[in-house]
């Protein structure tokens, strides 16, 4: 009997403390402390600094933004910036890979032009909305002079990668002109244009104000306006902690202790380095595109306002945000999407920390969602000095 009963006191304490075990493991990896989040994440800072040679004036901004939907800048006069970065997708596009030359109609309706000899631009159109900010790191540090931009790191600065398009044979040059004389027929146009010499002479004096650099400078300073400060995340990170819900807080726990923030963090939600995942090759291309110095890498990118950007990825493979995430499960799982991949290529910060569960997905996404922002600058002109089509062909 005594033998019983002491057996049975035994077992309850055995079973009490397997309890205790049990619950501060939970909370261990669980909990979730406020030095933690600001330690990885950041909230965006109201405005974006620019470099000190092109100081940010609204007026320049405007002009920027007549150049983006202004079809003057490309060689055949049917392309404008905003043609794969139209506001009606978060200034990114719906396709997979962008259409540029010899093509009509807007998002998924935008195709080729017939007869065409143009190829597919290479990768899935990024949006501009924050990269004002590219660079940024948790302590809100970044210089804009050498600001990272692309998939594969290749310009620094908007004011540099600004050009780049417009040289482009598929974005916006076309086969018309050859890529060491575009961008002096374009500053020629613009010269002889009367509203565009004024306005340049205006803001940038001198006696020849049309340059590049000055195209550059414009273009640039129209994109430091589109950033979206305020997502619900972005005011909880401020203080307001009812700005997320009891899920959406899940969400976050979930994100961090699946790996997620060794490379989605900081104010942007990215370290802005290079990774391969092992995503899969786009066979529409034609050719291969082996990213980061032929390594497959491609840039992290940001997390913020995917709703409005999808597809995702640096060939607009995956569709929906589930998609992404059940790529993640099975990454964490060893199963690469590409076959042409070995696992020894896999980024190592993959291997040591990404480990995705079913059950969280649902909540990672709605973590996600917090980090969309629809309050941002929008307006399109109603007519640009060239007196085009607004945005190019588009609609
Ligand atoms: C034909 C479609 C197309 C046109 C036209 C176009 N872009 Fe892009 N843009 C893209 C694609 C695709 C990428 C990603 C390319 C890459 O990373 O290799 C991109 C990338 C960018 C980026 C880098 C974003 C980041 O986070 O790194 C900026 C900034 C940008 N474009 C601005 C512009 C500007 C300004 C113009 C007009 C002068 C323009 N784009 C015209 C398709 C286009
Ligand atoms: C090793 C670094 C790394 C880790 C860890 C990581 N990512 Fe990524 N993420 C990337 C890179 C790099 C890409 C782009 C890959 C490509 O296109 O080839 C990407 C793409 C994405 C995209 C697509 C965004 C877009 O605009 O196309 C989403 C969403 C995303 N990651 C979410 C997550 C989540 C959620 C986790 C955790 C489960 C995670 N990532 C873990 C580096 C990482």
């Amino acid at each position: 009997m005594k033998i019983k009963q002491f057996l049975g006191l035994f077992l309850s304490m055995f079973l009490f403390l397997i309890a205790c075990k049990n619950k501060s493991q939970r909370e261990g990896s669980n909990a979730i402390k406020n030095q933690d989040v600001e330690s990885v994440f950041a909230a965006l800072p109201a405005h974006a600094s620019a470099p000190s040679t092109n100081p940010y004036t609204e007026e320049k901004a405007e002009l920027g933004r007549l150049l983006f939907y202004d079809p003057i800048l490309s060689g055949n006069k049917d392309v404008a910036c905003a043609s794969c970065h139209h506001p009606d997708f978060g200034y990114a596009e719906s396709l997979e890979i962008s259409i540029g030359v010899n093509r009509h109609g807007l998002g998924s309706k935008r195709v080729f032009n017939y007869p065409n000899d143009i190829p597919l631009v290479k990768r899935n159109s990024q949006t501009i909305l924050n990269t004002a900010f590219n660079g940024i790191d948790e302590t809100l540090n970044y210089d804009p002079d050498n600001a990272p931009m692309f998939w594969d790191l290749r310009a620094k600065s908007l004011e540099n990668q600004s050009l780049e398009p417009i040289k482009t044979l598929e974005e916006m040059r076309g086969r018309k002109f050859q890529e060491h004389e575009i961008l002096t027929v374009i500053t020629e146009r613009l010269r002889q244009n009367k509203t565009y010499e004024h306005l340049f002479q205006k803001l940038f004096g001198g006696n020849n104000a049309v340059t590049k650099e000055n195209i550059a400078k414009a273009l640039a300073t129209f994109e430091r306006k589109l950033i979206t400060p305020d997502s619900r995340f972005d005011q909880f990170m401020k203080g307001d902690k009812t700005a997320m819900s009891e899920n959406e807080l899940e969400g976050m726990k979930a994100f961090l202790k699946s790996g997620c923030a060794k490379c989605h963090r900081g104010a942007m939600f990215t370290d802005f380095k290079t990774h391969n995942l092992g995503v899969i090759d786009h066979d529409g291309l034609g050719f291969l595109d082996d990213g980061f110095q032929g390594k497959s890498e491609f840039r992290t990118p940001s997390l913020r306002n995917l709703r409005f950007t999808s597809p995702y990825m640096h060939n607009g493979k995956l569709k929906t945000l589930d998609n992404v995430l059940e790529f993640y499960e099975d990454l964490s799982g060893n199963k690469i999407q590409n076959t042409r991949i070995s696992a020894d290529k896999i980024d190592p910060l993959i291997k040591e920390n990404l480990k995705v569960e079913f059950k969280d997905i649902r909540l990672i996404v709605e973590f996600l969602h917090t980090l969309n922002d629809d309050n941002f600058d929008k307006t399109i002109p109603k007519t640009v000095p060239s007196g085009l089509k607004v945005g190019g062909e588009i609609y």
